[in-house]
């Protein structure tokens, strides 16, 4: 029989606390964090471009094509191939830039865009070199960070939006039907750092799209008050949206005035406009809130690295030796891992193994069940899958008994296979990896769980991070 001992009533209160409100995610936890530093120096560039070239970037002038040389330049160097598309206006000739990595099923394509003119009149730094720097330096990270992408990335940076939305719908219309069934989403980001900002999400195809609701959820985990917006033909998703294609977006507000209640949940002026130099010449490098930027910067990368490796029901196996787990560290918070809400944290009672998030299954010193799952398809062309996890357990129990468990399972339908079993007995609070052989699940669809169960007192804490699922 076990002995129970009194916990210290603070420390009991301060580990049930950690794990019950652990999902307020703290500023620095955004992951990937896009640096708003390089994202201002893109805006920079674009504003130094429309001072060298009569103070825009409008279609038809130098300094639009100035600017999609700017944006290539970049992304060849990270290693996209680039496109670029021209056509013409009644301004002139207008130009698409459109870009794409490596990999990734070319029959499930997953798309960015923004629009890189600016009207004839101004720098058109917030509309919409907010956007196109927003995404240039998401699109960058991405290919930095050296991921297999699951699906095709392509990003394009559309000409002569101002003119009537004319490049995207240029695009549009020059692929075959057979192409444009390929894109399984279009996310489109025009304006993201207007000076009076407010947090809109485009909620103009809801149907069998998730994509609006990763947005808003991406907005609720950090806090932040979020809108949904009717954007209608007002921006370069309508082409694909027509055409049936998945679309959203983010946008931080133009000409509309914020009213008294936006400004108390966003702070900013009420009575003025979201950005007041809409369309005007003072759409230059001051016109910019670096927060909205930051934000919207990150919620830009959020989005890419979450459906790049989605299974969207492409027709190519996923890339196999990478990491068929999703935000497998934690770093994007609960994102894709469902179950228990709370044990998928950024608290520092307990330190990640890498990043700052991890999964804190336990803790509370009070009785209970805590478990996160994902599911992953084991591809049946792999030789060898192999899941792995890096484990960290420390408890306040003593003796040979288990009295707190943490399960490793896969779950098969209804056939539930545990891995290992680990408890309060041999608790180690150094981070050591844990293999196992999961062949034979291959061509199967399957849960990775892991479940953890406390008894009424003295807590034991399991802290995972960095799991994987390698194929080869
Ligand atoms: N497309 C508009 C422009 O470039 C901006 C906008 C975006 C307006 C989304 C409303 C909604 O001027
Ligand atoms: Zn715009
Ligand atoms: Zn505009
Ligand atoms: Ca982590």
């Amino acid at each position: 029989m076990r002995t129970p001992r009194a916990i210290a009533p603070v420390l009991a209160a301060a580990l049930a606390a950690s794990v019950l409100t652990a999902t307020a995610p703290t500023a620095t936890a955004a992951s990937p964090d896009i640096p708003v530093a390089n994202v201002q120096a893109h805006l920079a560039q674009l504003q130094s471009i429309a001072t060298a070239n009569g103070g825009n970037r409008g279609t038809g002038k130098p300094g639009y094509l100035a600017s999609v040389n700017y944006v290539k330049g970049k992304l060849e160097a990270a290693g996209f191939t680039t496109t670029t598309q021209s056509f013409s206006t009644s301004s002139g000739t207008s130009y698409n830039l459109l870009a794409e990595l490596p990999g990734g099923d070319p029959n499930s394509v997953v798309m960015m865009g923004a629009h890189l003119d600016s009207v004839a009149n101004g720098a058109g730094i917030n509309d919409n070199g907010s956007g196109s720097a927003g995404v240039l330096e998401a699109a960058l990270a991405y290919a930095a960070s050296g991921q297999t992408p699951r699906n095709k990335v392509r990003v394009g940076f559309w000409g002569a939006e101002e003119l009537g939305l004319l490049g995207s719908k240029h695009y549009m219309s020059s692929l075959s039907t057979t192409e444009k069934d390929k894109i399984e989403l279009y996310l489109n980001y025009d304006m993201i750092g207007s000076p009076n900002p407010g947090y809109f999400v485009y909620d103009d195809n809801p149907v069998g799209n998730t994509a609006r609701d990763e947005l808003t959820a991406w907005y609720t985990s950090k806090g932040i008050p979020w809108e949904y917006i009717d954007v209608q033909g007002r921006s370069d998703h309508a082409a694909f949206r027509s055409h049936g294609i998945a679309t959203s977006g983010i946008f931080s507000g133009a000409e509309t005035v914020k009213t008294s209640a936006q400004a108390q949940k966003w702070g900013g002026t009420a009575g003025t406009a979201f950005d007041r130099c809409y369309h005007s010449s003072c759409d230059s490098s001051s016109n910019i809130n670096v927060t909205a930027l930051d934000r919207g910067a990150d919620l830009i990368g959020h989005m890419l690295w979450l459906y790049a490796a989605k299974d969207l029901g492409g027709t190519t196996p996923p890339p196999t030796g990478g990491n068929l787990l999703q935000n497998a560290g934690f770093e994007s918070g609960a994102t894709v891992w469902t179950g228990t809400s709370g044990p998928i944290t950024s608290n520092s009672g307990r330190p990640a193994r890498s990043g700052s998030w991890k999964a804190w299954l336990g803790g509370n010193g009070s009785a209970g069940t805590e478990t996160i799952n994902q599911s992953v398809a084991v591809p049946s062309s792999a030789t060898a899958a192999t899941l792995s996890f890096w484990l960290r357990t420390d408890t306040a129990e003593s003796g040979s008994t288990a009295y707190d468990t943490m399960r490793a399972q896969v779950v098969d339908g209804s056939t539930v296979t545990t891995l290992a079993t680990y408890s309060n007995v041999g608790a180690n609070a150094t981070y050591a990896q844990k293999s196992f052989d999961l062949s034979a699940w291959k061509g199967r669809t399957v849960t990775i769980r892991f479940t953890m169960t406390e008894d009424a007192s003295l807590q034991t804490s399991f802290v995972l991070d960095d799991t994987a699922l390698a194929t080869s």
